[in-house]
């Protein structure tokens, strides 16, 4: 049976794209169960629609606390019986109890490469810190914000002449080519979250995760360490 994916999202969608496209390129093995979205207006819901995936919208601004909008989620879900929860752009915070819910099931795309930049504006504060690599990080969801062990991380070049703006753009290319490949393993039943860590086949991961590095012009990442395919 189809690996079962859910896709929780806020905004405008380019990573679920992503993994929309690679599914139905035949390179990703999975059923897109539903979409959700705390946002009725989100675009990712437009991109859902387009690809006849069901959607739900569970706004968290009528819920009186971040337990309850979690609970509502997890009831929206639970008929779905999912084998994968991906964050894709989705901006809450999530309470424990939904994250244990999901524990072992529930990825997260970040901005940035973890732990360096948790939270917003992660393009601009690598350039005001001048470092020499920004990138995106794939992680398991914990409590924390942006916290969880590292499944993969990509790393993208800062250019002298970069502006937040075209940093994000690259950036989001290497999520849009990072997120599909960690999806794969999930779906392939290579990718476990265990008590010493994420293992990929068997194998413990380091601290870090995969390294991969971006090859813009190919459009291509390139493995740069630990095991992986
Ligand atoms: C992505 O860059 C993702 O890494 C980021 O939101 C963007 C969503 O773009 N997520 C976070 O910052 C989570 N803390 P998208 O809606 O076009 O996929």
């Amino acid at each position: 049976m189809s690996h079962k994916v859910a896709v929780l999202v806020s905004g405008s969608g380019t990573n679920l794209q992503a993994l929309l496209d690679a599914q139905q390129a035949g390179h990703l093995p999975v059923s897109f169960s539903v979409v959700l979205s705390n946002k009725a207006d989100a675009y990712a819901l437009e991109r859902a629609r387009a690809a006849g995936i069901p959607t739900l919208v569970v706004e968290h601004k009528e819920f009186p606390s971040r337990e309850a909008f979690d609970q509502a989620m997890i009831d929206a879900l639970a008929p779905y019986a999912i084998d994968t929860l991906v964050l894709a752009g989705f901006m809450r915070i999530l309470t424990p109890v939904f994250v244990r819910q999901f524990e072992g099931r529930l990825l997260n795309v970040h901005p940035s490469l973890l732990p360096l930049y948790r939270g917003l504006n992660t393009h601009q504060r690598a350039l005001d810190n001048k470092d020499k690599f920004h990138g995106c990080s794939i992680h398991f969801v914990s409590d924390e914000l942006d916290g969880g062990p590292l499944i993969a991380q990509a790393q993208v070049p800062v250019l002298a002449t970069d502006s937040a703006d075209s940093l994000a753009q690259r950036v989001h290319q290497s999520e849009h080519l990072l997120y599909p490949k960690v999806l794969l393993w999930r779906a392939k039943e290579q990718l476990t979250l265990t008590d010493k860590g994420v293992t990929l086949d068997g194998k413990l991961l380091p601290n870090q995760g995969c390294q991969f590095s971006l090859m813009e012009d190919t459009n291509r990442l390139e493995l740069i360490s630990a095991t992986a395919s």
